[in-house]
């Protein structure tokens, strides 16, 4: 059903836009009385409970950064069963992003380039709706909350930027994930180098105080600077680390050049990053003690991808692409997929 409805209907209406349609019906779906029923059909089987960050996750796939910027979705992504969500980026202060068009999708790749920019409605906004979600006592999921420069500020003040975020933002997070790998803020990707990024992180987990404290870092860095920040991730005792966020490379797609070179600059999603992502995870599952949480993401689609990484040692896993050719049952599908691979006695039993 859901592939005859993109094919037919939402691939041929601009990617934002029909990002914009999908949200609306998450919404509807937050809201009572169909986020029972929606919980009803989607709830993660019990067997899928997943400790991580010293919190309890129905299961362990989530949604990853970027697709709630503005903490509008939780309740109903909740419902479609995710495990947690990931929120943001959020910036200290709002902005609207970078101009349209800026979300293409790459159908035969099964992959997205985006150049958003992190629009969202900043830091004092995304409060202000945790509070509400917090007070409502209706949400049980797990709500990450990832934070980034605000575009206006220069480089070299960013530090203050994202401790002002954290300070409003960690009280209300479940855990709080630092943002410097997305190609779309200018000089954000620079932040990575170890020695501005650890006094960075320093600063921002004085100011999130017991909240745990994750790191997000991109799949374009190279082996040594990867293993250089987990090292320092692990010695600044950050809670974990998220791998990885969009890539740059145009490596190995088999979409039209003429489409891809005309979607322009951006982040690449979606299956051509997976081989890459697991690459990364393997890289740092080796280099951090197995109390650092890490959280996969990148390509993953199918159960047996989400499996594939708890195998090569992720704690939970996140996809947002997929999302996109699959459909809101997507979820649903992975947790399903998950349950009967652990009937079989897989790894993860
Ligand atoms: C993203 N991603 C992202 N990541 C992040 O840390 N902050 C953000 O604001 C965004 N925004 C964003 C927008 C869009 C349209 C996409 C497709 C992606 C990156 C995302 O969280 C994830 O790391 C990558 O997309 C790789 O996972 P998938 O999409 O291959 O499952």
């Amino acid at each position: 059903m859901y592939p005859l409805l993109f094919r037919v209907v939402l691939a041929r209406l601009d990617a934002e836009f029909a990002h914009h349609c999908g949200m609306a019906v998450v919404r509807v779906l937050g809201a009572r009385p169909f986020a029972w029923v929606a919980r009803a059909v989607t709830a993660p089987d019990r067997s899928l409970r997943t400790r991580a960050l010293g919190l309890t996750f129905d299961s362990p796939f989530g949604v990853a950064a970027g697709f709630d910027k503005n903490v509008v979705g939780v309740r109903g992504l909740t419902a479609l069963g995710f495990g947690h969500i990931e929120v943001g980026t959020v910036t200290a202060i709002p902005q609207d992003g970078n101009p349209k068009p800026r979300l293409f999708r790459l159908i035969p790749d099964r992959a997205v380039v985006n150049r958003m920019g992190f629009n969202n409605r900043g830091a004092q906004a995304a409060a202000a709706r945790l509070v509400r979600l917090r007070r409502s006592r209706r949400h049980r999921g797990v709500i990450g909350v990832n934070i980034g420069k605000s575009r206006v500020v220069d480089v070299a003040d960013a530090t203050a930027d994202y401790v002002r975020s954290a300070r409003l933002l960690a009280p209300l997070a479940d855990y709080l994930a630092v943002n410097v790998s997305s190609p779309n803020t200018p000089g954000l990707r620079g932040l990575q180098a170890v020695e501005t990024l650890r006094p960075l992180l320093q600063a921002v987990k004085g100011a999130a105080g017991a909240t745990p404290l994750l790191v997000k870092i991109a799949p374009d860095l190279a082996d040594d600077e990867i293993a250089a920040i987990a090292a320092m991730a692990v010695d600044e005792q950050l809670a974990g680390i998220i791998v990885t966020n969009t890539t740059i490379s145009r490596e190995g797609l088999t979409t039209d050049p003429a489409i891809v070179a005309a979607a322009g600059e951006g982040g690449l999603s979606g299956a051509p990053l997976k081989r890459r992502a697991l690459a990364v995870l393997r890289q740092v599952r080796a280099v951090v003690p197995a109390s650092f949480t890490v959280i996969a993401v990148g390509g993953v689609e199918t159960a047996a991808d989400v499996q594939e990484r708890l195998d090569a040692g992720a704690d939970l896993v996140q996809g947002y692409t997929a999302f996109l050719y699959r459909g809101p049952l997507w979820a649903r599908q992975v947790n399903r997929g998950l349950k009967r691979g652990l009937k079989r006695g897989s790894a993860r039993a």
